[in-house]
Formats: structure tokens, sequence, C-alpha cells
């Protein structure tokens, strides 16, 4: 996600800035900018790629003064670029704007902003905050910026620069993370902790929907209706390490507790209000491109191949045409039958998978129409397909992929929610009662997560164990495939998935006496089925830990343990559903005194066939 740096004070900005977005450079970027006040006006230098390039920027052209904002950009509307790059400014030159987040109806206020006479730079939705400001400053920088963050939708943090008042900053939240840090005589803002812990150690942790003015001498914060608001300083006490991980032990631990917010923005501005409708702008699909698609081909790899088993359940009842998954490195020297009317869907996180990235190649060049869901929006992935849409779950850096995996099941929901709206499948109360629940699925996440401290216990009791089984039927059978793949990447446990159906045409022979198996029961016009496997493990001694909705008394009766997730409908539990079993792998890993992040033998991004 991008980064952000604020600073008023008395130190160079161009030190603490670019100092603090260094300790930033984790989250991952593509481009990198800062703005400053230097000689009663708004200076700003941009680059795209590394810090490393900014600084040879600045190095050229160096910014004095000591009130500033930086960024690290993480691209999502408009590839990275310089002029892309934040801060953004408006017309005038005379406010600068960093942010985190989505504009969610940033084409409304650009289409507006342009008839009102404003020029764009840049393709991003940030710009449009720049020449809001311009459009609506009645003198007063507090008063103004509560005014436009009135006439924007979605998440963002925000900081506000204005060359008119050079004395204070102003930095605004709404869902992305801000905090303030607290000095003498100079002020520090910034989107995470160690930007700022070179600096100080007291902070302010921006809540929703507060806005903080930012002095020299002073911090003041209020709510978006203008009432002070009194905060209490944090004192921090993590080492420069784990601020990164947000204090967390792991990044994998603090990437499954960003579940509920990756999901959040990965819906925003994706479904209407009033449920009744799933918009991709990005698409722009005419009603013949959405109604000439006879079938689908789904290629991914690894998690995000699982994640293409869900999402080829999902399209064939939603969209009912036939849908084919295929491993990338089984498909690209695969005598593939795709004839004209075929969508190539490939998903990956990175976006830089090899063979992910020559199947797409190879689909293109059979003439086939390619729509991509990743997660890094200037990948080559991105860059190569027909259509994308993206994930925006930010970066992922622990080699187990989590927060990537449910964000591209909520992109699969969307995209077939989508298909079937432009071809006819779905009555209106089928829609709503689809775009309902995804859209409760952050609280559902949040809910989850609370299963951590009883998925602890289970790990530390079974993490000496050599085998695993997960078994599921329908949906819960890829979800099984992604809980093993889980445990055995990082806890070094062997694991198999199995569809709970199959155990006895041979698996069952490995089932004895103590062995761990963990059954899920999401899909409910398969329980009694998936009940009928579970007894026929339980009859051979397993331990077994059942997984279900909370309400259903039944499963306890059958099993040794069970975890309860917040009831959903079952088409969408898997994005949900999977949580306990990331937290299950991540606490036998630990258990085991594994390197979580880094497990042996794997790498993040596969960029070799
Ligand atoms: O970047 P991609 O999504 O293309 O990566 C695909 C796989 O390598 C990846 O999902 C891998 O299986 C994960 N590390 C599993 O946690």
């Amino acid at each position: 996600m991008c980064g952000i740096v604020g600073y008023v004070g008395w130190r160079s900005v161009q030190d603490v800035v670019v100092g603090g977005l260094r300790k930033l450079e984790y989250r991952g970027y593509d481009s990198a900018g800062i703005a400053a006040l230097a000689g009663g006006q708004v200076c700003a230098v941009k680059s795209v790629g590394r810090l490393a390039n900014l600084e040879a920027r600045l190095a050229a052209q160096p910014l004095d003064g000591s009130v500033g904002i930086g960024h690290t950009r993480w691209a999502t509307h408009g590839r990275p670029s310089d002029e892309n790059a934040h801060p953004h400014l408006d017309c005038g030159g005379r406010f600068a704007i960093v942010h985190n987040g989505i504009v969610e109806n940033y084409l409304t206020l650009r289409a507006e902003l342009l008839q009102r006479g404003h020029v764009f730079q840049s393709e991003t939705d940030t710009e449009v905050i720049a020449h809001l400001m311009e459009e609506l400053y009645d003198g007063d920088l507090v008063s103004t910026t509560l005014n436009v963050v009135r006439r924007i939708r979605g998440a963002y943090a925000l900081v506000v620069l204005h060359r008119d008042d050079p004395e204070r900053l102003i930095a605004v939240r709404r869902s992305s993370p801000l905090v303030i840090g607290l000095g003498q005589g100079e002020q520090f803002i910034a989107s995470d902790i160690p930007a700022i812990l070179e600096y100080t150690r007291d902070v302010y942790v921006l809540d929703d929907g507060e806005l903080a003015v930012v002095r020299r001498d002073g911090v003041e914060c209020f709510t978006l209706s203008g009432e002070p608001v009194n905060k209490q300083p944090f004192h921090v006490t993590w080492d420069a390490v784990a601020a990164e991980r947000g204090g967390y032990a792991h990044f994998m631990l603090k990437e499954i507790h960003e579940q509920p917010r990756a999901i959040r923005d990965t819906l925003t501005g994706r479904v209407a209000d009033d449920h009744a409708r799933v918009i991709l702008p990005e698409l722009n699909w005419s009603p013949e491109v959405a109604a000439g698609i006879r079938r689908i081909h789904i290629v991914a790899c690894g998690t995000a191949w699982h994640a293409g088993l869900v999402g080829k359940a999902v399209l064939e009842q939603l969209v009912r045409i036939p849908v084919e998954v295929d491993i990338a490195s089984e498909y690209r020297y695969r005598d593939v039958i795709a004839p004209e009317g075929t969508l190539v869907m490939v998903i990956s996180q990175s976006g830089e998978t090899a063979d992910t990235l020559a199947a797409l190649r190879a689909a293109k060049a059979r003439g086939n129409r390619v729509l991509a869901i990743t997660n890094v929006v200037g990948s080559s992935v991105a860059r190569e397909a027909d259509d994308v849409i993206v994930t925006w779950a930010g970066p992922e850096i622990a080699v187990a992929s989590t927060k990537a995996y449910t964000t591209q099941l909520v992109a699969l929901y969307l995209f077939a929610t989508y298909l079937a709206q432009e071809r006819g499948m779905l009555r209106g109360d089928e829609v709503r009662a689809l775009l309902t629940a995804l859209d409760s699925l952050p609280q559902a996440a949040e809910q989850v997560l609370d299963t951590a401290p009883q998925i602890q216990q289970f790990a530390r009791r079974y993490a000496g164990v050599h085998d695993t089984f997960f078994i599921g039927r329908g949906l819960d059978y890829p979800l099984a495939l992604e809980g093993a793949l889980k445990l055995k990447e990082i806890s070094y446990i062997h694991a198999e998935a199995y569809a709970a159906g199959e155990l006895k045409h041979g698996t069952l022979a490995l089932v004895t006496d103590g062995v761990p198996v963990i059954a899920l029961v999401t899909q409910t016009h398969l329980y009694d089925k998936t009940l009928s496997n579970i007894k026929e493990v339980k009859a051979r001694g397993a331990y077994v830990l059942g997984l279900t909705f909370v309400g259903d008394e039944q499963l306890a009766e059958s099993v040794d343990e069970v975890i309860y997730l917040p009831r959903t409908l079952p088409l969408v539990a898997p994005a949900v559903a999977v949580i306990p079993l990331q937290l299950l792998a991540y606490y036998a890993a630990v258990e085991r005194g594994n390197d979580v992040d880094k497990p042996r033998n794997l790498a993040k991004s596969v960029t070799v066939e």
C-alpha cells in the first residue's frame, strides 16, 4: 500500500521525508515523490521506480524548507509513471496532496472538475482531491478540507499542504491508517510508525473519520463534522523491525489480520449502494462482449489456482457456461482447445509468475481475449492482458499468500455476478442477496479472526504430527486444497486435501488413531454427505477438527472440536472459512520454530519456469 510521510518542523524536510519513505519501502511501491514549501512556493519532485531515482532527482534539484509531504505509490488508478506519482497539485500549484486509498467517485468528480475548466496532469483518482481543494477553497484550510472530504467517497488517508497556509499540514483518515508523531517544535505524519520511529515514540493514532491539524508547536484533532477530539498519545515500545510488521510477530500474521480491510478495498466502488448491481468500469465491455463468451479457461498457479477452482464453481453456477481450470505449467504445454468465444482468465498476485505469463501469451497468440486478476497494477500480466481486475490487497510480503487469496475470491465473485447480470442470468433479488453477502464479508472476516486463540491451542497440541488431512465437498474441496497447501508450505507438516467422498477410494487406509483431520462443512446442501465421511474417519480413530457455521449444533456430536464461522451464503463462505486454516498453518509453523515469512525452498514470486 502507499506510504505517506509529512513533516512540519525545523529539520530539512527532504531528509526527514525521504528517510521516512525509505522506512516504508517494505510496503512495496512503484514510484515516489515529495512536495515542500520553499520560498513561498510549493515545489514537487517525483519519479517512477525506486526511491534512489527520486534521490537522484533531488540531488540535482534539492528541496529546501522544513514543511512538506512525501509518498511512495502502489498503483491503483493509472500505471506507474512520473505523472501518476504523488504529490498531486491543483491547477494553480497552491495545494499538494498525498493520498493512500481509493476515491470511489473520482470519475464523476473528475468530469465535473473538467467542466469547470480544471486541467488534469495524471490518470489518478487522487488528483481530483487537489482540484477539489482549489475549487472549494474558502480561505480556511480546515473547513475547505472538511468540505472536500464530504464530497469524496471511498477509503483514504490524506495529507494536504497549502502554499498560503505554510505553518500547518492537514491529515485526514477514513479507513486507511495514519499516525501523527509528536515532537518538540516539530511534528510528523506517517501511514505507518516505522517512518517516524527515529524521531519520536509518542504518536496519535488517528481513528476513522478524524482530521488532524498539524503545526510545529502542536496537533489538534477533530471529527469530520468539526468537533474537537481529545486524543491520548500512544507510546511505541516496539523495535524498528517489529514496527514494520505493525507490532505483529510476522508479516504473515499482519497480512492475515489485514484481510477485512483488503476485502473491503477490493469491493470499494464495485458494488452499487443498493446492492442492485456490480460495477466494473475497468472492463468497459459492450453487451456483445459479455454475450459472446461461450466458455472460460482459468489459468494460475498455487494459491491462485485454488482461487480459480472456487471461481469455476461460482461462474458455472451463476453464468451457466463451462469453465475449465488449469495449472499454468500444464496449460502452457497442453494441446488446448480454445475456439472463438473462449475467455482466458489468468490469476496472479504478483503478475510476474513465469508459467502464468507464458499461458497468457499463448492465449493471446491464439487470439483469445485475456482477463487478468492481479494485485500489481504495473505487472507484466496486467500490462499484457486485454482486461484487468485489480485486487486491492496491497503488497503481500510473506511468501504464504493470504490476503491476496481472499481478494482474488472477491474479484471472482464480482466478475461472476457482473457477467451473470450482463447476460440476464440473475433476478434482482438474487443479485441483491449475493452482493449483500459480499458486502458483509469484511465484518465476517473480523469475527473469524477471533477464533485465533482456539486455533493456536489446537496447533500447539498437533504441531508435532507428521501427516494431516483436509476434507470437504463442493466448494469445501478447493478450500481444503488451500488449507493443506498453507500448512505444508510453512509448517512443513505433510498435508493432503481430499474431496471427502473420495477418501474411501484409497486414502482412507492412511487414517489411523490420532491422525488429525480438518473437516470443512460450509456447503449446506452437502452437509449430510460430508457428515457421513466424517464418521468414516472418526471410525478409524482420526481426531477431527470441524469447521461449520455458528448455530450448527449437530456437527459437535460427530467431531472432537469445532470452529464456528459467522453465517454467510455458502457460495461466498470460502473467503471467510480460509482464515482459520491460514491461522492454523501460521501457529503450527511458529510452534515448530520455522521461518514463517520465508519458508525453506520457496520464493514469493516464481519468475522462472
Ligand atoms: O504471484 P502468483 O499469484 O502468480 O503466485 C502463484 C503461486 O506461486 C502462489 O500463490 C503460491 O502458491 C503461494 N506462495 C502459496 O501461498
